[in-house]
């Protein structure tokens, strides 16, 4: 069968197309097939130049002793740390993703910096920048002196030889995944058939030597560029740094983690010293909080095994428009329209005239349903005008009955509260017992409807 020269290769999922087409059948996307060498890509070459190597079974209990010198490389920086399980894990491949300008390299030059100073050998390869530019971030960084080993290359196999000088990296950092370029593969740098090799070949390297690597990869909301996506697979943990615009801090959240928990954050604030700590993220997100506004509600959450409080705020206005508009910022609309249809159905409040608008505050991002009390009671106060009690919270789930069902986590939520000098709670029953001075002052609804009436008072 005569071989085609030619595939496409959609830059956004990875899938492998014979021909052209505006659209990625596979995932979607919009002009994302580019044309890329058919050389077979990764290991490319004749099958018969590889004889087969005979490899070796262990058996599993043989291995404990393994275990334990299996070491993590905590970097001291403790967001990063939590982030990550407790460090970098010898041997493990990580794909650090994020939109361009968030601070990745930030991060991860504080990251090398505060490693090499504890003795290990730590290489930051770059391919954007030159050595010059990355010390002088490391200038304004405060870290100039550290002894991280710089090098600016762009060939994975250039990248080989240069570190396999000298003993073996403990860390290694390539910033970015698509800069990178192999000889095996015949694409242009930043497809996804060399970013999969690159990354196949860094790995590869990882797993032989035992050293830690970080893939930087790009991410751009219109999934453009070629990368993180198809990396996301092979590598043992990827995390994501976010942010918004406007905003001052930054969360590292834990996507995949073969060697830890994966609801993990790290909070940090970008300064004109870089990256600082936020070790207790209730107090930033709810720092710049009026309290006497209707419409505002302050929400326990969780996030991995941390308590955020945060605040939630509401808009319900009249509509002048037919179809009046929803619009939600950092929760989830379809979540919203529900909570609005229950509302509807069980309370008799009517949403159909009017605009709302719902806003997490200081961009923060919530996945949890145990928002939809404070969403709920947010909602009911912007349309009532009537504000909330200023040192109350709110957590639970809301169904589709009308219902409010119990969530995880809830003693941490209230054992949170209080010490952020909140006094009373609203939460659903069969959370168990609340202990302390919050027992005499919480409410406990068994269905949405009791929170209303006692909003509308
Ligand atoms: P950078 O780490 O280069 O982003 P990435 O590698 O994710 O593309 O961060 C760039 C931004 O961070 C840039 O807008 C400037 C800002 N920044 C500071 O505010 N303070 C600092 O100390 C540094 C080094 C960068
Ligand atoms: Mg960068």
């Amino acid at each position: 069968m005569a071989k085609s020269r030619v595939q496409f290769i959609c830059q956004n999922c990875g899938s492998v197309h014979t021909r052209w087409a505006g659209k990625c059948d596979a995932c979607g996307e919009w002009n994302t097939l580019i044309e890329e060498g058919t050389s077979g890509g990764i290991g490319a070459g004749p099958a018969s130049t590889r004889s087969a190597r005979k490899g070796r079974a262990v058996v599993l209990t043989s291995l404990s002793g393994d275990i334990e010198d299996a070491p993590r490389i905590a970097s001291g920086i403790g967001e990063l740390d939590r982030a990550t399980g407790g460090g970098f894990v010898r041997g493990s491949a990580l794909l650090v993703g994020g939109d361009p300008g968030i601070g990745k390299s930030t991060l991860l030059t504080q990251a090398a910096a505060a490693l090499a100073r504890q003795g290990h050998r730590i290489v930051y390869v770059s391919g954007e920048e030159a050595v010059a530019q990355i010390r002088l971030r490391a200038q304004r960084l405060g870290v100039a002196d550290s002894p991280v080993e710089l090098a600016a290359e762009t060939n994975v196999e250039d990248i080989l030889a240069t570190i396999a000088e000298g003993r073996r990296p403990d860390l290694l950092i390539l910033d970015s995944i698509q800069t990178l370029w192999t000889d095996m593969a015949d694409s242009a740098p930043g497809t996804v058939t060399q970013v999969r090799a690159s990354a196949q070949a860094m790995i590869r390297y990882a797993k032989s030597t035992g050293a830690a690597i970080v893939l930087v990869g790009h991410v751009t909301k219109e999934g453009q560029i070629a990368g993180p996506r198809v990396v996301e697979h092979m590598v043992d943990g990827v995390l994501y740094f976010e942010g918004e615009g406007g905003h001052h801090y930054r969360i590292l959240r834990t996507v995949k983690n073969r060697f830890g928990p994966t609801d993990e954050i790290g909070v940090f604030e970008m300064s004109d010293k870089g990256l600082r700590e936020v070790s207790n993220p209730s107090e930033l997100f709810l720092g710049e909080r009026s309290t006497k506004a209707p419409g505002a509600a302050v929400f326990a959450g969780m996030e991995g095994t941390r308590p955020v409080l945060v605040e939630i705020q509401a808009l319900v206005a009249p509509s002048p428009l037919g179809t009046p508009r929803r619009a939600v910022v950092g929760w989830d609309s379809s979540r919203l329209s529900m909570i609005l249809a229950v509302l509807e159905a069980h309370c008799g409040i009517r949403f159909a005239q009017h605009d709302v608008y719902l806003n997490v505050a200081g961009g923060y991002r919530i996945s949890e349903p145990a928002a939809d009390l404070a969403v709920a009671a947010a909602l009911v106060s912007s349309l009532t005008g009537l504000a909330l009690p200023a040192d109350c919270v709110y957590f639970g789930e809301i169904s589709l009955s009308g219902a409010v069902r119990p969530v995880a986590h809830a003693q941490q939520r209230l054992k949170e509260a209080e010490k952020l000098g909140f006094g009373q709670a609203v939460l659903p029953t069969g959370s168990g017992e609340i202990a302390g001075a919050m027992a005499s002052r919480s409410f406990l609804p068994g269905a949405l409807v009791d929170l209303v009436a006692k909003i509308a008072g």
